[in-house]
């Protein structure tokens, strides 16, 4: 269970290096953990909640580590200094001086002030816009009015949680790459070919002629494979996707990686390794942010312990047209069906072997059965779909020609991908994870936006 190891938020090693010229010294998430008990402190904060009397003013300031209320008495504090908190709107900005008592009441903990200052005011003609009610009508961030205010949004205690949860999962996924000797490699970003497909390329204009903004670092990682043979990444991915879905963000986060001499299977392990491990550090790290999402935790055990099991494209066809619902053979899943595919799921399946015809050309051919390619998708369960696509890569020039060609892509953009293989080319693999659609899952969210600062959609760049 959760051990407040990394909760101690002044570490002893973050003292040694900064020293005297740290501008923080005391934290709210210390106070309410008992570290300051009896002794006289200096909390710097932003008013979270304030009410009062003429005599006596409650404000309850937060910091990025917790909440916790402080008492102001006017006779104690003096006039000037009273007034000033009492005038102190929601979001003002305040450094207050005080002494730690233990109480039965929220946070367990109170502070007596002896004296304060408001650092930055919050002008009452423009009182903080976003009150307890537009957070009430808002289902998890999700009406205009707060996407338009995003910005203030951010310090809300929900989004505030949900960065967090976020900052983990990335942390974790960094962590079991290097761990296992992975290196990690950047791509560029402006590039001159689609990878998964033409119709939801970015197209910029660069400087007379076009480039496109990136769909996945894959393209570029083969070209690195046979220097690095282990290697990963986590970037953004640029897709121009016009519907808005609850999974669906134009720019999303991508941790992607690529291997050497790998099956279809042994890219599948690092799939479910990846997912398994994330699931297991968020429990450790950040089971109280879950609960606060709302998430059971059991749930997130099960995803961290259970084996992740594997199905043919054909069978989930199968399940599909069983419980009436039509689909073809040969069509990729979109989400409408993974939902329903997926919602008596109780872990991620792993959906292998889709038709050639359904994927784009850097898929191998099984060569079992060419009407196939060696790949994986990774549905996360309760409806959620897609989470992972992968699989081993067309390695030999014959068949990456073959494959371009029968898609009726140009060769030109991709020489350099051809080439991969006309020098000593081997085979490989990799797979891509939504690490937004991941963090979207793994706190239980209804949708993506909630799980990015500024989610990005086909009618929103701003702000
Ligand atoms: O399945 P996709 O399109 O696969 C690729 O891009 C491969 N080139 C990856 C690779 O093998 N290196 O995308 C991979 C994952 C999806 O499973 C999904 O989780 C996420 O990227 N994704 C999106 N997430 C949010 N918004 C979008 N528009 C997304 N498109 C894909
Ligand atoms: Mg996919």
């Amino acid at each position: 269970m959760y051990m407040p190891s990394n909760r101690g938020f002044i570490t002893d090693g973050l003292r040694r290096s900064i020293g005297d010229t740290m501008g923080k010294e005391y934290w709210i998430g210390d106070v309410t953990a008992g570290s300051h008990d009896a002794k006289e402190v200096v909390l710097k904060g932003w008013v979270h909640r304030a009410r009062g009397s003429n005599k006596i003013w409650f404000i309850v300031v937060r910091d990025s580590t917790g909440h916790v209320q402080c008492v102001a008495k006017r006779d104690v504090v003096g006039e000037e200094c009273f007034e000033s908190l009492r005038n102190a709107l929601i979001e003002s900005s305040v450094e207050i001086t005080g002494v730690v008592e233990p109480t039965d009441r929220e946070h367990g903990h109170e502070v007596q002030v002896s004296s304060a200052t408001v650092v930055g005011p919050v002008n009452p003609d423009r009182p903080f816009p976003i009150t307890e009610s537009a957070m009430e009508d808002s289902d998890g961030g999700e009406t205009e009015f707060l996407l338009d205010n995003r910005h203030l949004y951010l310090r809300t205690s929900r989004m505030t949680t949900m960065l967090k949860i976020r900052s983990t999962v990335f942390g974790a996924i960094h962590s079991y790459f290097r761990d296992r000797d992975f290196t990690e490699y950047q791509a560029p970003n402006f590039v001159a070919g689609a990878v998964e497909g033409g119709s939801t390329l970015f197209e910029v204009p660069y400087f007379g002629k076009k480039a496109y903004l990136t769909q996945s670092w894959q393209l570029y990682a083969e070209a690195a494979m046979p220097a690095l043979e282990r290697l990963y990444t986590m970037a953004p991915s640029f897709r121009a996707e016009k519907s808005r879905t609850r999974r669906h963000l134009t720019e999303f986060w991508h941790a992607e990686m690529e291997v050497a001499w790998a099956s279809n299977d042994e890219v599948m392990e690092h799939g479910e390794g990846v997912v398994r491990h994330v699931a297991s550090t968020l429990l450790e790290e950040m089971s109280e942010e879950l609960e606060e999402m709302g998430r059971d935790l059991s749930m997130v055990a099960r995803f961290a312990e259970s084996e992740y099991p594997r199905m043919r494209y054909d069978e989930a066809i199968e399940i599909l047209q069983s419980k009436g619902v039509e689909v073809e053979w040969g069509q990729d899943l979109d989400y409408s069906k993974e939902k329903i595919l997926t919602s008596d799921f109780e872990v991620p399946h792993f959906l292998t072997h889709y038709p050639r015809v359904a994927k784009p050309f850097y898929h191998r051919p099984d060569p079992e059965d060419p009407k196939y390619v060696l790949c994986h998708d990774l549905l996360a369960p309760e409806g959620y779909g897609e989470i992972i696509g992968g699989g081993e890569r067309t390695w030999s020039e014959e068949e990456i020609l073959e494959r371009i060609d029968e898609e009726g892509t140009p060769r030109d953009p991709y020489e350099f991908y051809i080439d991969i293989r006309r020098y000593g080319g081997v085979p490989h693999g990799g797979f891509g994870l939504g690490v937004d659609r991941l963090c979207t899952w793994l706190s239980g969210a209804e949708h993506i936006r909630e799980a990015i600062p500024f989610p990005r959609d086909s009618r929103r760049v701003t702000p």
